[in-house]
């Protein structure tokens, strides 16, 4: 099948971490786009996860993941019941298992966004899609330390969801340093997710540093002042 060109807008950045003020000082940029919380990031937090999700949600105005604990269809529906009155823009995350693909089913027909997480291979993502996923989330750092290159698996999953025009988006996670995010984009991903420090790194050069110094010395030579 021959592919026609993904109209992407932009690419979003979003923060994956439950601390409010990493998540504050993200937010000032105003180059955050959502964030990703799990359990394991929850328990860090030390915070209830209700609680912190909802002073999240008031942070950000775009989608924020919360992921349902359960196993089983009928509870994952219920915790996710739960989740998703939060607020508007809370995002149900739930496990690439059968369960959990037949809860973001129910849930996306029911115009509820879902986010498909632990994702590790391109025939997984191709369910997730079929499930009618907003996100899916390829753990590209982990799939890394298993010995696989992270970066195949989202550009196997690119190519997938464009020769059949899937609308789910792939949201990178598990990312660990800056070329991960360099590869997200130039291969195309919608969205990738990070900690806070590996955000905070993409903006440093030792150029840039550099640079400036050299301007605001020769600045100071002159003996002028802007204001
Ligand atoms: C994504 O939504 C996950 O919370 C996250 O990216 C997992 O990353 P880790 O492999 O560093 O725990």
């Amino acid at each position: 099948m021959v592919s026609s060109p993904k109209v992407i807008p932009t690419m979003k950045f979003f923060a994956d971490t439950a601390e409010l003020d990493d998540i504050r000082d993200l937010a000032a940029t105003g180059l955050l786009d959502g964030v990703t919380t799990n359990p394991s990031l929850i328990a860090k937090s030390g915070r209830d996860f209700m609680e912190v999700t909802r002073e999240i949600c008031a942070i950000v105005d775009g989608p924020v993941s919360a992921e349902v604990v359960a196993l089983d269809h009928a509870t994952m529906m219920k915790e996710a019941e739960v989740l998703r009155r939060i607020a508007d823009n809370v995002c149900i995350k739930v496990p690439l298992t059968v369960d959990g693909l037949k809860t973001c089913k129910a849930l996306t027909d029911d115009g509820t966004m879902v986010n498909v997480t632990l994702c590790f291979s391109a025939n997984q993502a191709l369910l997730a899609a079929k499930a009618g996923a907003t996100f899916v989330s390829p753990f590209v750092g982990r799939h890394d330390d298993n010995g696989m290159d992270g970066m195949d698996l989202i550009r196997d999953i690119r190519l997938i969801y464009d020769n059949y025009a899937f609308e789910t988006e792939i949201l990178v996670a598990s990312v660990r340093h800056v070329v991960h995010v360099l590869e997200s984009a130039r291969i195309g991903a919608d969205v990738m997710t990070a900690p806070p420090k590996v955000i905070h790194a993409l903006f440093n050069h030792v150029l840039t540093d550099k640079g400036i110094d050299g301007f605001l010395k020769d600045w100071a030579s002159t003996g002028q002042s802007i204001l």
